[in-house]
């Protein structure tokens, strides 16, 4: 089996997971969650990008010949070296483009790609991690893609301890939730999409819908993503080939299965086998 790794830093990619399978059913998927690790959301750039240079490494050496970055977290300050540095020595010591045996993917790129058609008023908001919104990655990406949007990134350092913890409903997450989108607003009142930069927080969607001013369009990356990676598997069909299909899912987690299995019901409303694994 050559399964597409799905990598998040936890559950949060979960909700990219979801999205892909929506659009791409008949692949394996090989689902890891460091969970042990979690949260990257407030580490340093050195310690994202090893943690996730292990992660990629033991997806590729369990056959897998595409990894999705399902975390805006690693995709900022990860994906770039690991792109560069890293494929090269994964893929045998040849240049990545001679060798292109394996591939990784971010989510942050799909996600600005489309922003262009999703904002009349040109303000876009980002709500993320500490780590995604001081890397800068958004605005950067965004700028590149269309120079006339400006990008307003606010840290939400509560919202995936929220959700990490079953608090989602909970009124202290109207509180912490609340408080960053009138923070957003406050910087930006002309903003009228905000992008979801956390896999975590399409798990917040009811208290985020409930604080959101009407009229501003709330953007999950879940199906962007998907869409995404559809339309590289067709631009790349030596790469979609490598990939089997077998329309299996296979959960890993580097702490407590019985603890995934429960929470990722809460993501993906069925109960999943998982495993533990070492990274
Ligand atoms: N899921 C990660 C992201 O998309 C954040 C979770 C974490 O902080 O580990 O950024």
């Amino acid at each position: 089996m050559r399964p597409i790794g799905i990598f998040d830093s936890g559950y949060g990619g979960l909700t990219i997971l979801h999205g892909i399978r929506q659009l791409l059913p008949e692949y394996d998927y090989l689902y890891l969650g460091d969970n042990a690790r979690a949260p990257y959301g407030s580490r340093s750039f050195d310690v994202v990008y090893e943690f996730t240079r292990q992660a990629v490494s033991r997806l590729f050496g369990m056959g897998c010949p595409l990894v999705i970055l399902a975390c805006n977290t690693a995709s900022a300050k990860a994906l770039r070296t690991i792109q560069q540095h890293d494929l090269p020595l994964m893929n045998g010591g040849q240049a990545q483009e001679a060798t292109p045996t394996r591939r990784v993917l971010g989510i942050i790129r799909p996600t600005a790609e489309v922003i262009g058609s999703l904002t009349q008023s040109r303000h876009v908001g980002v709500l993320a991690t500490e780590g995604t919104i001081k890397s800068g990655s958004y605005n950067m990406e965004i700028c590149k893609l269309h120079p006339d949007i400006t990008v307003t990134g606010v840290a939400c350092p509560m919202w995936v301890p929220l959700v990490e913890n079953n608090e989602a409903d909970s009124p202290g997450a109207d509180y912490f939730v609340k408080k960053r989108i009138d923070q957003l607003m406050r910087q930006d009142p002309l903003i009228d999409a905000v992008i979801l930069g956390c896999t975590h927080y399409p798990l917040l969607m009811p208290k985020i819908l409930k604080h959101m001013p009407s009229g501003v369009r709330i953007i999950p990356q879940g199906e962007y993503v998907a869409e995404s990676l559809s339309d590289y598997l067709s631009r790349h069909a030596d790469i979609a080939a490598r990939c089997s299909k077998g329309a299996s899912v296979r959960y890993l987690t580097t702490e407590s299965p019985t603890r995934f299995s429960q929470q990722a019901q809460l993501f993906l409303h069925e109960q999943v086998h998982v495993e533990n694994i070492s990274i």
